[in-house]
């Protein structure tokens, strides 16, 4: 105990004090559309945003911190770094029994608001909850703590698209060709199916991919494998 002790004061008084690049939040898409109940729905607290692959729980999150979050703001993807990782980059070096309680007191001590994205079961999560504070978390699992606000396929009232319109407009040739052949794969896909679909070199494909998901028209769900969200699929098979 004395030893959390230790590097939870550590944490507080010597650990870095501004938040690493990696774990702070990423921009909200740029074309953010609806949601509207959603976003006046989440609260201090604890929030798990919960629902399907792809149907937009990340993007919620980020636009809601962006836009009504207050404080420092601390991002961690569950999916892709340990919480020791996270410790490492504030500059602590902490056991890995110590871990969950100085992340703890490191979020509460320094008020982060923290967003938890991709979570996978709730036993990930309990050791990372701060004593107070606000907390949200994404999963598409039910998780079984917080309030849980369901997150549903957006509604299409016609707002997406001219946004769409307009990333797509600004996309060069290779890309915009991807994101229109890519579009008649059903669900998920990866690099090769989009390398053959296209009749380019992989790793071509691979950056153009990459791209896309970085201009919010493409969602990445795992290693190398795309899907489009469902309104985006739907604008990309009208273009020609
Ligand atoms: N409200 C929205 N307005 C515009 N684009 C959106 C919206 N919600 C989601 N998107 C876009 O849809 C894609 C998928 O969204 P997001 O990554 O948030 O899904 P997710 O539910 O977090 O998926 P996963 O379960 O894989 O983590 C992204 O390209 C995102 O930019
Ligand atoms: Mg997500």
């Amino acid at each position: 105990m004395r030893d959390v002790l230790a590097a939870d004061a550590t944490g507080v008084i010597r650990g870095r004090w501004d938040v690493p690049p990696l774990f702070r939040p990423p921009t909200p898409p740029r074309h953010f559309v609806g949601r509207d109940a959603e976003l006046r729905a989440i609260r201090a607290g604890i929030t798990v945003l919960t629902g399907a692959a792809g149907v937009g729980k990340t993007a919620l999150a980020l636009k809601w911190l962006r836009e009504r979050g207050s404080g420092v703001q601390l991002y961690v993807d569950l999916a892709a770094h340990g919480i020791g990782r996270v410790l490492r980059a504030f500059g602590l070096n902490v056991a890995p029994d110590d871990e969950s309680a100085v992340f703890r007191s490191l979020v509460a001590r320094r008020q982060f608001t923290l967003l938890l994205d991709n979570a996978s079961s709730a036993a990930q999560v309990r050791p990372l909850l701060p004593p107070s504070g606000t907390v949200l978390v994404t999963s598409r699992t039910r998780l079984g703590i917080g309030h849980v606000t369901d997150v549903g396929p957006l509604p299409d009232d016609g707002r997406l698209w001219p946004l769409l319109d307009l990333s797509y407009g600004e996309l060069p040739e290779r890309q915009a060709r991807l994101y229109r052949l890519c579009a008649w794969q059903p669900g998920v896909f990866g690099v090769p199916e989009a390398a053959s679909v296209a009749e380019e070199p992989a790793c071509e494909v691979e950056d153009a991919l990459d791209d896309l998901v970085e201009k919010s028209l493409l969602t990445e769900v795992g290693d190398d494998a795309f899907r489009f969200h469902d309104l985006v699929r739907a604008h990309a098979r009208t273009k020609r």
